[in-house]
């Protein structure tokens, strides 16, 4: 039995930005799940390095995230469609422009969305699967909880549907199937994978989180995140009440997420979702996904 997507198990390892890089991929890509490799920040050469120790790990599907936001998604789409991977993932903007040509390259695309209107903008663009991300999801994120929005994701789209946001166990899993999905994408339990390359404080901040450790920044800029509550966001919200200019905030929280993938748990930007309060430990990706979908 395979899925749509042509991996063992309907599990999807959530993109994370600067970090999802071969050794998780390929852990997990192993493991029967989906890993997916970030594009953010890197260069083509950089990408086409990390597919080539993917591929030279395991023979199994992985993906490539295109956060549409990204700046150097002009070179990183045209180097795709000329050296066409199984599968990408889409978030933070619309694929038109290039998913009828990553397809007829052999790609599967699929796109994480954060409601049914976006899911059915992408569903009428040919997409071969969406994941539905709810708003306890670590990063950035919509306004819709992964509970509503998935059961009326399923029910508006003939596709398949895996569900985001809050998944970290097999119940996680059982009650997403419930609610309609084939089956789910996690990111925040995949933070504290041994493959996974932060530092170690920033895993620990993620055991050591309850569930409500959390908080959403940047809601002033447009652009929610969602990450743990440290001196970085207290003073960010001081910063927002006190009316500063969104230059300004941007300042604070440039370059944070690299800042907390170094270690700089004051400076940071420690980006979790709500299911942190789950994670009690580190663990290699094969045992993550085993308590995903228990063999
Ligand atoms: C640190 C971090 C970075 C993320 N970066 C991206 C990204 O670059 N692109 C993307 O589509 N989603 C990104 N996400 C979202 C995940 O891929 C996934 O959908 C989400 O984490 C699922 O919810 P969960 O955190 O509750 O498991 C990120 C999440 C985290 C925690």
């Amino acid at each position: 039995m395979t899925t749509t997507l042509g991996t063992r198990l309907p599990l999807i390892q959530g993109a994370l930005a600067g970090i999802s890089k071969a050794s998780l991929v390929s852990a997990v890509s192993r493991a029967g799940g989906l890993g997916v490799l970030t594009t953010a920040n890197r260069s083509v050469e950089r990408l086409s390095e990390s597919i080539a120790a993917v591929r030279a790990a395991t023979d199994q599907p992985f993906a490539v995230n295109l956060m549409l936001q990204q700046p150097n998604m002009a070179e990183v789409v045209p180097y795709l469609i000329a050296h066409p991977v199984p599968v990408v993932t889409t978030s933070a903007g619309t694929p038109k422009r290039f998913i009828a040509a990553l397809q007829a390259a052999g790609t599967k695309v699929v796109a994480v969305i954060p409601s049914v209107k976006v899911a059915e903008k992408m569903a009428a663009l040919g997409a071969d699967a969406i994941v539905a991300e709810g708003m306890e999801s670590g990063g950035h994120i919509g306004t819709e909880t992964t509970f509503s929005l998935v059961r009326q994701v399923t029910a508006a789209v003939n596709l398949p549907v895996y569900a985001a946001g809050g998944i970290a166990d097999a119940a996680g899993v059982k009650a997403a199937e419930a609610l309609g999905a084939v089956g789910v994408q996690v990111g925040t339990a995949f933070m504290v994978a041994h493959e996974t390359s932060i530092s170690a404080a920033y895993k620990a901040a993620i055991v050591a989180a309850n569930d409500t450790a959390t908080v959403v920044t940047g809601h002033a800029l447009g652009d929610a995140v969602r990450c743990l509550k440290n001196p970085l966001t207290d003073a960010y919200f001081k910063a927002e009440a006190a009316g500063t200019s969104a230059d300004d905030l941007h300042a604070l929280l440039d370059g944070s997420l690299e800042r907390a993938i170094a270690g700089d748990l004051e400076h940071g930007t420690l980006m979790a979702g709500q299911i942190a309060g789950m994670i009690q430990g580190t663990a290699p990706a094969a045992t993550i996904v085993n308590r995903l979908y228990p063999q």
